[in-house]
C-alpha cells in the first residue's frame, strides 16, 4: 500500500469511494483502458478505449514510466515514475485489487 500513497490523493482502489481527481483503479490490470464508468476521461484515454486497449502490466509500466509517451493529451498530472522498482511495487498493489 505504500507505494500507492502518492496516488491516494487522486485515485482510489474501491469501487466506493465516492469521488476523487481520478477514476478509482479497483481491478484495474486486466480492465480496458478508460473503464471507471463514473469517470470523465480525457479524449485521450476514450480513444484508447474505443481501439480497444486494456490495461496489462506491460501496458500500466509504460504509462507509469511515461503517461505523456503512452497517451500523449492525457489528462494524469502526476510525475513519470523512472524508477523500476518503485513501479514494481505499484503494480504490485494494483494487482491485489
Ligand atoms: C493529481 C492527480 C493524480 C495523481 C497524483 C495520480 N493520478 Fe492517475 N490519473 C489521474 C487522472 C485525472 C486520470 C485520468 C486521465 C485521463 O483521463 O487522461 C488518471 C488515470 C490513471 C490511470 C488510468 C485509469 C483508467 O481507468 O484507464 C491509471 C492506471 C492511473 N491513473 C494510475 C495512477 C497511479 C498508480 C498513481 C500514483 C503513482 C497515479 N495514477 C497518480 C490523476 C492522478
Amino acid at each position: 500500500m505504500e507505494a500507492f500513497e502518492p496516488c491516494q490523493a487522486c485515485h482510489a482502489l474501491s469501487k466506493d469511494a465516492g469521488t476523487k481527481p481520478g477514476p478509482q483503479l479497483a481491478g484495474v490490470i486486466g480492465r480496458p483502458v478508460a473503464g471507471d464508468p463514473a469517470f470523465d476521461y480525457s479524449p485521450a484515454l476514450r480513444a484508447a478505449r474505443d481501439k480497444g486497449d486494456i490495461w496489462t502490466r506491460e501496458r500500466l509500466d509504460a504509462f507509469l514510466g511515461d503517461p505523456e509517451a503512452l497517451y500523449p493529451g492525457g489528462w494524469m498530472g502526476s510525475p513519470p515514475i523512472r524508477d523500476a522498482k518503485r513501479r514494481a511495487d505499484l503494480l504490485c498493489v494494483l494487482g491485489s485489487r
